[in-house]
């Protein structure tokens, strides 16, 4: 491929830069990431909101579960239309439809439907949350500059982080002022429908991907986006140039379809699929969900224990923002899987001393620290590594023509393995004993080091365009995130 090293030597990977963005970049992230946000608000909603549903609606435990976890079964199908979404009518208008979803769920829900109803909406909030998981992380990738394009991605994790943190956080102050739970629950959905309106009115501001633009041919459009977006005239030339490139390197495939079988398309997919399997395999909505539990164990009730868990895990985040970049990703990825490893022992451990049922009085001072340091750290493990970077890297690695096919089918991975373990963590726990479990979760910790040694690629700083050259070209795996020799 002479004319690659051509192209390149002329156009070095990330232009000479002020350092500065404008600030419609951070705009435009924002308001995209806003879907972010609600992701973490209908997921966080649940764990402060759970009781007050149940009063409402007289629901036994299961069927309470069932409610709960009807979000992950609209998340899956959501992350599969989202794909044939994005491809034909583009990202922007996927995410206003997302925003329409969002506001329609949580309004509807407002008004105490019956249950059939309710639980319908929670669905289609996971429609929504499923669309915008695909959508969200791949259109800041494709919108932000390079050099801070993992920032960026990141960005949307932050955004789940703080939605879990918000909605909790009203939650409890609804519930507790609010004794009428009548009263309370529809306040509780009018928080979910206050963003979820700011979403929908901000996308519509918001410009369409210029490579979403590119590959429909509408260059002109393109070239007015990123005009708005950069600084100088030499990286628009240059960005425009580079997703030419690629767009012309692969029109050489007559059907995108035919890209699905390439060697090099089956093993990114294997990464993105494992890394997404990983990122629940090791037990975060399991943690997220039962802390407020295991910090009962540990004698530690009330706000306290309902908040912990979502202030860690939002604060641990800030740093990943800025580490993603500095240390890159897989370093990320190692540091936050031995941390979770060492915790999930730890408290593992603990259990074992723990009788079942056992009055948190007898519970020895030991066991409890354990399990209350255990719980935050293995947060700050999670918060800093594998929440942002498993959502960043999914939506690095796959070539244009198949990056839809490629973040769907993560995208439903990760929802799908949410959903099965929210559905059965606990009967596994009746079952086999919380240790049991907890110990499950630090073997796949050891498992997803390995995995990320062996074949995760690091893509820190170098551009989609590269990445994708390297993996044409047949550069190994676990190498295609190098720069060009
Ligand atoms: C995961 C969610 C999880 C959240 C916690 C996300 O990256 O995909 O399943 O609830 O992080 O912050």
């Amino acid at each position: 491929m002479a004319s690659d090293e051509q192209f390149y030597s002329k156009h070095p990977s990330i232009p000479e830069h002020s350092g500065k963005y404008k600030t419609i970049v951070y705009i435009i992230c924002t308001i995209a990431a806003l879907g972010g946000l609600l992701f973490g608000l209908d997921q966080g909603f649940i764990a402060n909101a759970l009781d007050t549903i149940k009063t409402d609606y007289h629901l036994d435990t299961s069927q309470a579960e069932n409610y709960s976890a009807v979000l992950a079964t609209g998340g899956v199908l959501g992350a599969l239309l989202s794909g044939l979404l994005a491809r034909y009518f583009g990202r922007k208008k996927s995410l206003i439809f997302a925003g329409f979803v969002f506001t329609a769920g949580s309004l509807i829900s407002a008004m105490l439907p019956p249950i059939a109803i309710l639980e319908l909406c929670r669905f289609g909030l996971g429609l929504g949350v499923g669309i915008a998981s695909f959508v969200v992380p791949l259109y800041l990738s494709e919108t932000a500059p390079a050099k801070i394009r993992g920032s960026m991605g990141t960005l949307f994790q932050l955004m789940i982080t703080i939605g879990i943190f918000l909605i909790s956080l009203t939650n409890v102050f609804i519930a507790k002022m609010i004794t009428n739970s009548q009263h309370a629950l529809p306040i509780m959905f009018l928080v979910i429908g206050l963003f979820a309106i700011v979403m929908f009115i901000g996308t519509f501001a918001l410009p369409e991907s210029p490579r979403w633009l590119m590959l429909k041919g509408k260059k002109d459009k393109a070239l007015k986006v990123l005009h708005k977006t950069m600084n100088t005239q030499a990286e628009i030339d240059l960005e425009i140039k580079e997703i030419e490139y690629t767009l012309a390197s692969s029109a050489k495939e007559k059907f995108s379809a035919s890209i699905l079988f390439k060697g090099y398309f089956l093993k990114v997919i294997i990464v993105g699929v494992l890394l997404q399997m990983f990122q629940q395999l090791v037990g975060i909505n399991v943690m997220i969900y039962y802390a407020p539990e295991i910090f009962g164990y540990a004698g530690m009730k009330g706000l306290v224990a309902m908040m912990t868990v979502p202030t860690v895990n939002m604060l641990f985040t800030f740093p990943a923002i800025y580490l993603v970049e500095k240390w890159g990703r897989k370093k990320l990825l190692y540091v936050g899987a031995i941390c979770m490893f060492i915790t999930m022992v730890a408290a593992g451990l603990a259990f074992l001393t723990i009788a079942k049922g056992a009055d948190p009085a007898t519970i020895g001072s030991g066991s409890k620290l354990v399990l209350l340091l255990a719980v935050i750290v293995y947060i700050f493990g999670f918060a800093v590594s594998w929440g942002p970077v498993a959502w960043l890297v999914c939506s690095e690695i796959f070539p244009l023509k198949v990056r839809e096919v490629g973040i769907t089918i993560t995208t439903m991975v990760n929802w799908t393995f949410a959903g099965l373990l929210m559905g059965y963590s606990l009967t596994f726990m009746e079952q086999f004993g919380t240790s049991s479990l907890l110990f499950l979760f630090s073997f796949f910790c050891i498992l997803a080091v390995a995995f990320v040694y062996l074949f995760v690629p690091e893509t820190k700083g170098i551009t989609l365009e590269e990445i994708e050259l390297n993996l044409a070209k047949g550069v190994k795996l676990k190498d295609v995130g190098n720069a060009r020799k």
